[in-house]
């Protein structure tokens, strides 16, 4: 009985002390009065979006790269692209290799296949898709830059990656250089 008498006593005064924050119209609003900005709020920071250094400095503020339309890269014409020219010097591309095959194994191995013979699961169903590498492969045919150019823009059918950024896209052209050669039995 006694404990039972104590435990309403703290029950009555732990309402008491804390009850006359949290007894609100608002039940627990802590959380909604915090600083935060709101959907389409305007900021100081946005006007500077575009800003390289503003955009390092407050990444935490930023949404990721490539989430939103924010500083997009100039549209590339076929013909500007065919011209295009890896800015890694061939003697040091051996560095892209693997961020080349893992992004060629996630956005292209789907219909080009593992080994880019056009053999991927997608390619029985999606008509058109071609081998890039091997006896019939088309890239053998193509410049740096036309590749880096179809994978920034698509093709006819093909979807456009411009999702990949720049340099990831080089990558991937050194990769299929690399399948090629493979394929042709060739040396790196
Ligand atoms: C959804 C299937 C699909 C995916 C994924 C895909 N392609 Fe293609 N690709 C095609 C088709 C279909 C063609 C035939 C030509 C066209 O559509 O213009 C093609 C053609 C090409 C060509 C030849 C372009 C030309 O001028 O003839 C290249 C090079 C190429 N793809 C590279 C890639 C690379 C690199 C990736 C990965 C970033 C990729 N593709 C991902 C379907 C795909």
């Amino acid at each position: 009985m006694r404990n039972r008498q104590i435990l309403a006593v703290v029950c009555l005064l732990s309402f008491g002390t804390v009850g006359c924050e949290q007894m609100s119209a608002d039940w627990f609003p802590q959380m909604k009065r915090q600083p935060t900005v709101q959907a389409f709020e305007s900021t100081e920071l946005r006007q500077f979006q575009n800003d390289a250094t503003v955009r390092a400095n407050h990444s935490g503020f930023m949404p990721p790269i490539g989430a939103v339309a924010i500083g997009q890269e100039a549209a590339i014409t076929r013909e500007e692209g065919e011209t295009l020219v890896n800015p890694v010097p061939e003697a040091e591309r051996a560095r892209l290799f693997e961020t080349g095959k893992l992004q060629f194994e996630i956005f292209c191995a789907t219909c080009h296949g593992m080994t880019g013979l056009g053999d991927g699961p997608v390619a029985p169903v999606f008509v058109g898709v071609m081998a890039l590498t091997g006896e019939v492969g088309v890239a053998k045919y193509f410049t740096d830059g036309h590749i880096y150019t179809t994978i920034r823009n698509g093709g006819v059918r093909m979807p456009s990656y411009n999702r990949i950024p720049a340099e990831d896209r080089w990558a991937i052209v050194t990769y299929i250089r690399y399948l090629d050669a493979e394929s042709q039995g060739g040396q790196r």
